[in-house]
């Protein structure tokens, strides 16, 4: 049955793939982004499509639900991904990043409520869990005193506590995610963008510290179905439980390992560079994937080695139409 989606960051990485597979499955979606940190490139491959529809807006816009509610009518579903995504910047401009990622959300949620959605999902972070070392991360670890290391993870937990206490609300602790489309250019962009980026073009890897630091990596691929999920849409037949859970693999890897995986995929025979330790680092990371397991029929799919064959093909196809 077509659904009526709302994806708000639908010109970001993750927003994309989510509004590309919801089209595919046959429903409708309103995208809303305002390219702040989102590209219109993004949306080529649906920007056409009949059962799109675009406003370019940010999330701070009063009224925003209920006046795309009245004008494109029965919409079902919020996945609200559209923040300010950059940890740094957050730090610099706290006011900004609470508006945004945190008042924003909470009159977002509060429409969604008072319009009768049956789901409001939210992109929440492991950045919520500040500095826990106690691994693997369970949902249950972030509580009132857990000391964030940066106003966008503060944010996002008092979201991500908002939305999970609401009847509709989920709340997806994302990890490390990767993947085709992932921005490499700036210098806090995703170690595995930046990496492939440098690969393909025989330069060498930059690994920050001792590359023994370790993350927990997913493919976009994975959380594009976890949002479906939290949603009950495609292979899901019934919506999660309101709540908190986290979208990793439950797996971890070194940054050094992850340099090798990709020297080794890509031909490069650079090798890699070690410069100091980014102040603020953590160590490990890892998620504990139990909840969202035992309560939905949802699995991450794809291996790393997988997901990497396919974010180089992605990189190599791209460099090849810009070069053309
Ligand atoms: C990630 C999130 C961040 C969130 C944090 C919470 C991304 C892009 N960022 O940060 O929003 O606050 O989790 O835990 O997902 N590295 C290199 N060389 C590079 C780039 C990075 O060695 O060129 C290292 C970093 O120092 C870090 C690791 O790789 O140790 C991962 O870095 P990054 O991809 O930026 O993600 P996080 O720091 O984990």
């Amino acid at each position: 049955m077509k659904r009526g989606c709302l994806v708000t960051g639908v010109a970001g990485f993750v927003g994309s793939h989510l509004a590309e597979a919801l089209l595919a499955l046959d429903h409708r979606v309103v995208g809303v982004d305002n390219f702040f940190s989102g590209h219109r490139e993004n949306m080529a491959s649906f920007a056409d499509h009949p059962d799109f529809r675009f406003h370019e807006s940010s999330v701070e816009e009063p009224g925003l639900l209920s006046r795309l509610g009245r004008e494109y009518g029965g919409l079902e579903v919020c996945f609200h991904l559209a923040a300010i995504v950059s940890v740094p910047y957050s730090v610099d401009h706290e006011e900004e990043t609470l508006r945004v990622n945190w008042d924003a959300t909470e009159a977002l949620l509060g429409e969604a409520e008072a319009m009768g959605l049956s789901r409001f999902v939210f992109a929440g972070s492991a950045a919520e869990y500040g500095e826990d070392e106690r691994l693997p991360l369970l949902e249950g670890y972030v509580t009132p005193e857990t000391r964030h290391l940066s106003p966008y993870g503060r944010a996002k937990h008092l979201s991500t506590q908002r939305v999970a206490a609401s009847p509709i609300g989920v709340a997806l602790r994302c990890f490390n995610i990767y993947g085709p489309r992932q921005d490499p250019r700036s210098p806090y962009s995703g170690v595995i963008s930046r990496f492939i980026d440098f690969a393909v073009a025989g330069q060498s890897m930059v690994i920050f510290g001792d590359g023994l630091q370790t993350r927990d990596f997913i493919y976009v691929g994975d959380v594009v179905s976890a949002y479906l999920a939290a949603a009950g849409l495609g292979a899901f037949p019934s919506p999660l439980e309101p709540g908190v859970y986290n979208a990793g693999t439950g797996v971890g890897i070194s940054i050094l390992e992850l340099a090798d995986t990709i020297r080794d995929l890509t031909g490069n025979p650079s090798s890699h560079r070690f410069m100091p330790e980014r102040p603020g680092d953590i160590r490990h990371s890892l998620a504990s994937i139990a909840a969202l397991r035992d309560r939905s029929a949802w699995r991450p799919g794809v291996a790393l080695r997988e997901g990497l064959g396919r974010t180089i093909a992605h990189t190599l196809s791209t460099r090849r139409t810009a070069g053309s």
